[in-house]
């Protein structure tokens, strides 16, 4: 049996009454419930300032808690931070790491992001770290090129011993938000090449998952590929319906 993760970033949507809604609105769907108990991962990546609630929510379901940001230090004078020891207090798991919003508006790089998930996984989180090409860079011919970068940037700062414990997302900039996804040949090629480039630095398999414009439609065909383990999903995990309708694809995809 395949195993998937299907991961839900809700950006900066939802403060604590709307989360409480949607946490709700998902735990009454049917749907959920043939992955929780099992060997697949379903989590909510709600604002910091929602953790609490959806904690509550959530209760013991079943069903994983994550961040969108931490810091890299574990404590200290950084105004307006959050540090990753204090993300497992808020009953945190997961945190997602290098977002390519926070690369572009935080100016965040691989070197800070390996740092933030080095403070994760010490902490005890388990990192989704995120790769993806522009739209430009994607028309220029050098995915691969910018993407193994971004890897290598990341890895020498995780180390190859630690690297086993991160999760990597490829969210190409040009499908997030925009309804365009990759097609699964396109999410496939690049996830056969980060496959490929991990496995220079750590034996462990790593999983992969795929993330830009994932929907209930579309889940189906990208968890046929063989090398997508699992969605970070934006616009659809703010509709409890559809998240929850890519949870099925994903407990589908695993019976083969
Ligand atoms: P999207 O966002 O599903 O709305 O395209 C994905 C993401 O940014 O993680």
């Amino acid at each position: 049996m395949r195993t998937y993760i299907i991961a839900g970033n809700w950006k900066m949507h939802a403060g604590p009454e709307a989360a409480k809604t949607l946490t709700g609105e998902l735990l009454a769907d049917d749907r959920l419930y043939s992955a929780l108990g099992t060997r697949h991962s379903v989590v909510v990546c709600p604002p910091f300032v929602s953790l609490a609630a959806v904690r509550a929510q959530l209760a013991d379901a079943g069903v994983g808690l994550g961040a969108q940001n931490c810091h890299a230090e574990h404590h200290g004078a950084y105004t307006g931070e959050v540090s990753a020891p204090m993300l497992v207090e808020a009953g945190c798991s997961w945190v997602i790491l290098g977002h390519s919003e926070r690369r572009r508006d935080f100016a965040e790089t691989n070197e800070s992001i390996g740092h933030k998930a080095v403070a994760a996984l010490q902490a005890g989180l388990r990192p989704i770290v995120c790769v993806g090409e522009s739209h430009q860079e994607r028309l220029d011919g050098v995915t691969t090129t910018v993407i193994t970068r971004q890897l290598q940037g990341i890895a020498d700062v995780v180390g190859a011993d630690r690297l086993g414990g991160l999760v990597i997302a490829y969210e190409p900039i040009w499908a997030i938000g925009t309804g365009l996804a990759a097609t699964p040949e396109q999410a496939q090629d690049v996830h056969a090449t980060i496959r490929e480039a991990l496995a220079w630095y750590t034996p462990r398999t790593i999983p992969l998952l795929y993330g830009g414009s994932v929907t209930d439609v579309n889940a189906s065909q990208l968890f046929a590929c063989a090398d997508i383990d699992g969605a970070l999903v934006g616009g659809a995990s703010l509709k409890a319906a559809s998240f929850a309708g890519i949870v099925h694809a994903a407990v589908e995809a695993g019976q083969g």
